[in-house]
């Protein structure tokens, strides 16, 4: 069965990447949750999309140029102005660790995305790992990347910690590049599995298991829960978890 991984949180209905948007993912039904980090100038891992605050806040400036309690002066409003349920700390900018012990009172996964494309930043690698390990929470973690070097990374510290490739476009072969790796999961966006939908096969004829981004549309869904996938990255999960049921 499919999992339904909630994308930055409940994203499609309230703001992303806040502990409001992981508590609404519980609430209605997700099975785990998706959410990106990024490291703070007194080097705090916090959950953030981008490295700037500017798009999801209202702060502006890079994550880097913050400490931690600069950043959680502003609110990560996302826009949504009317928030039932919404109270002073759930829509402020949430530490890794304050999500982690959180985690630890649910029983779903998480995908950690590490944003090491575009800024570099020293040490986030060895401290979420340790983030996750002194909670033993190795086996609800899969650690992500567009950066296939930090995953790598990840790898070289510790082969038991499940991660996955993330892709932009198709690559050749997926399956035996992850498998080549080690590496567990293979996550490309949706529409490379609607193009070509043969990498399934080839996938798990190497053992490697696909989650797939970020899939909204409830027709697309449905295709990628027929093809047994195994799960589903996507902000609408409502209309998610109604279709797998
Ligand atoms: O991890 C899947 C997906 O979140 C990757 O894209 O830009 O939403 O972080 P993005
Ligand atoms: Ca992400």
């Amino acid at each position: 069965m499919s999992l339904i991984i909630a994308h930055r949180g409940y994203s499609g209905k309230f703001p992303e990447n806040t502990m409001l948007a992981f508590q609404k993912s519980l609430e209605y039904g997700a099975d785990g949750i998706e959410l990106d980090i990024q490291l703070t100038k007194d080097s705090k891992i916090v959950i953030c999309h981008d490295e700037e605050i500017d798009r999801t806040s209202n702060g502006k400036g890079f994550i880097r140029d913050y400490t931690l309690a600069e950043l959680r002066e502003f609110e990560f409003r996302n826009n949504m102005y009317d928030l039932e349920d919404e109270t002073e700390d759930n829509i402020k900018i949430p530490t890794l660790d304050e999500f982690l012990n959180w985690l630890n009172t649910t029983e779903l996964m998480v995908n950690i995305e590490f944003k090491t494309s575009i800024i570099e930043y020293d040490g986030i690698v060895e401290k979420a790992i340790e983030l996750v390990k002194e909670r033993e929470l190795e086996d609800r973690v899969i650690f992500s990347s567009f950066n296939h070097n930090t995953i790598k990374e990840v790898k070289e510290l510790d082969s038991s910690l499940r991660c996955g490739f993330l892709t932009v476009a198709n690559i050749l072969d997926p399956g035996a590049y992850c498998q080549a790796h080690q590496v567990e999961y293979y996550h490309p966006a949706y529409v490379s599995l609607l193009h070509t939908p043969e990498i399934m096969n080839e996938c798990q004829e190497q053992g490697i298991k696909i989650n797939a981004y970020t899939v909204n549309e409830p027709k697309h869904i449905q295709i990628l829960l027929d093809l047994n996938i195994s799960g589903i990255i996507t902000n609408e999960i409502e209309e998610a978890i109604q279709l797998k049921h």
